[in-house]
């Protein structure tokens, strides 16, 4: 596949990130099928995708023309077969491996020869996906940021069997979408989560060990390396639950206890402090 043969984008998943990936992919003029298991789904990620435009518009960033263009561009469906009318399809689904080979195993089978099949997985082997296809050359990772309108940022994972074919018409596609792709090999954590979680851990080790307070942490770390959020702030808005997923695949996929996760990160996720999303993690948002 050439990157100028791309006139379509399938995005399966309407959460977080596949909602931002849509608004990208949209914008820059790809015409996209955005799949989701409900209509109810398709809707609130499409109703924030228009909240973010509008904000947009309202800088002056873009104009209401381009908004209406941009949301006119995307289709919605709740059914899987349709991402064979896609060149490309880019899985932010849920991290979970059962579920992501279920999905790879089906695009697999729907899409025609050439289809590139890419994941935006944080964790998972893209290397492993590709073995649920018949087409491992064709697969591999597109590691975008949160939030993706506004993160530059997209790491790029060429698992064991990717072609160059296919990893450069992606590298060319994510700076077709305004970003800046950063090639990774496909081993736990690839680049970014390799570095940024065992930071995050040690973070809260220092907490644990009664090192620091979660504020003076944070104030250690913004003014001392220009962070621009504190490693523990940073936690709670990724979710407690994903960072520890992230730091047991690291742990487990390197086997070097230098990734075990710190009892107290444990603690609070058995707690149900999650961060952010649910209120209450190192920081109370409860008001
Ligand atoms: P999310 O939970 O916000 O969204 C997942 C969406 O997938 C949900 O709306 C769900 O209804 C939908 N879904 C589940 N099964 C489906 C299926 N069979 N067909 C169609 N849609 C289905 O999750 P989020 O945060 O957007 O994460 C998605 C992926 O992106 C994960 O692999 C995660 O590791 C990765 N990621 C997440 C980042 C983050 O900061 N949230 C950053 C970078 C990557």
């Amino acid at each position: 596949m050439e990157i100028d043969d791309i006139k379509t984008i399938a995005v399966i998943g309407g959460g977080t990130m596949g909602n931002g990936i849509t608004h990208v992919c949209a914008m820059t003029g790809y015409d996209v099928i955005l799949v989701e298991t409900k209509d109810e789904y398709l809707n609130r990620a499409v109703n924030t995708i228009t909240k973010n435009l509008d904000r947009m518009v309202k800088k002056k960033k873009i104009t209401e023309e381009d908004k209406n263009k941009t949301l006119a561009r995307i289709r919605k469906s709740t059914n899987l077969e349709d991402v064979k009318d896609a060149q490309i399809v880019i899985e932010a689904v849920f991290e979970s491996l059962d579920v992501k080979l279920d999905i790879f195993k089906t695009i697999d089978s729907v899409c025609p020869a050439g289809t590139i099949l890419a994941s935006n997985t944080s964790s998972i082997s893209i290397t492993k996906l590709a073995t649920a296809t018949g087409r491992p050359a064709d697969v591999v990772g597109m590691h975008f940021m949160n939030p993706v309108p506004m993160m530059k940022l997209v790491e790029m994972i060429r698992g064991f069997a990717t072609s160059d074919d296919t990893f450069n018409t992606v590298m060319e596609l994510a700076k077709k979408l305004g970003k800046i792709p950063v090639p990774s090999n496909d081993y736990p954590g690839f680049i970014a989560n390799r570095i940024l979680l065992p930071m995050i851990n040690e973070a809260v080790y220092t907490l644990f060990e009664g090192v620091g307070t979660v504020e003076d942490i944070d104030s250690v770390m913004k003014l001392g390396m220009a962070h621009p959020m504190g490693p523990l702030t940073l936690a709670d808005f990724i979710g407690l639950d994903v960072c520890l997923a992230i730091l047991e695949v690291l742990h487990e996929g390197l086997g070097d206890p230098k990734y075990r996760p710190c009892p107290l990160l444990k603690k609070y996720v058995e707690a149900g402090y999650l961060g952010r999303k649910t209120g209450k993690g190192f920081y109370d948002y409860s008001q």
